[in-house]
């Protein structure tokens, strides 16, 4: 067990700065869920190194997950982006979930863009469109601070988990691309099972607009380490409990890739404006 919080993140950052960001730094971050990683390949000096060649990093083993840690700029924005995440439902703990986005808050990102895949739970949100988080309900049954080991805050205020002053970036920078985006609340599960009727009536009911199993861990560390964050969530299916229609992963992942494009359209316009804005 690591004496002091961030001890392997810190190793991982030392082993990444020479090699990704030599004489620069990257003050925006990007998690990149379900098959939504292509985007990071067309940005300006890209670099990459795999996972499993940084020490310390988990071994992903999902099929769509490439599992590289990248870099580069967006209209001469410096980037870093995690292609390809880690979740609990295939046995990793929140440590590992989180590795990446702590690594990176190390390397001196100050704003974390998180996507992911989701199902669409509010009756009036489409499958394909992206939804802007504007708040989330952890429904894992775990935290990545357990434990009271990782500094302060121990004890991470939540009353405004995601930036409002971020979202309203997004929502402006996709309105001049001729995008609207959804917003509302994400659920995160454990997974990874899909949800049944009465349990998608049920989440619904506590309050969740969409519902995946990611991101409610990478948010928690986020905050906690400082991060400004705004959530993307591709909203690739949707759950109507009283005409619940089969899912496939193959389904989320194609309408993921398709919703891919766009996210990628947005994040091009974002991010010199987040940049510009820190
Ligand atoms: N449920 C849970 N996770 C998901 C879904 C869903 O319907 N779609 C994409 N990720």
């Amino acid at each position: 067990m690591s004496t002091t919080p961030f001890q392997l993140e810190t190793i991982a950052a030392d082993y990444l700065a020479s090699r990704l960001l030599p004489n620069q730094s990257a003050s925006v971050g990007i998690i990149l869920g379900t098959g939504l990683g292509q985007w990071v390949e067309d940005m300006d000096d890209f670099s990459a190194v795999d996972y499993k060649q940084i020490p310390g990093f988990a071994r992903t083993n999902v099929q769509s997950h490439a599992g590289r840690l990248c870099a580069g700029k967006v209209q001469n924005t410096p980037v870093l982006a995690l292609q390809g995440r880690f979740h609990l439902y295939e046995g990793y703990s929140p440590d590992d979930v989180c590795f990446g986005l702590r690594t990176l808050a190390i390397l001196g990102v100050k704003t974390i863009v998180i996507t992911n895949a989701a199902g669409a739970l509010n009756p009036l949100f489409q499958a394909g469109e992206i939804m802007v988080i504007t708040d989330q309900i952890n429904l894992t049954g775990r935290n990545p601070l357990l434990g009271l080991r990782y500094g302060e805050p121990q004890f991470p205020d939540m009353s405004q988990l995601f930036s409002s002053r971020l979202a309203d970036l997004a929502h402006s920078s996709a309105l001049q691309q001729g995008q609207r985006l959804q917003q509302g609340v994400y659920m995160g599960i454990l997974g990874p099972s899909l949800e049944t009727p009465a349990e998608t009536r049920m989440f619904r009911q506590l309050g969740a607009d969409a519902i995946g199993m990611s991101t409610v861990m990478e948010t928690i560390a986020a905050k906690q380490m400082g991060l400004e964050i705004l959530g993307l969530s591709c909203l690739t299916n949707k759950n109507l409990p009283d005409c619940m229609a089969p899912t496939s992963l193959e389904e989320i992942i194609a309408v993921g890739q398709d919703i891919g494009q766009r996210l990628g359209d947005l994040l091009n316009a974002l991010i010199p404006d987040i940049a510009a804005s820190h």
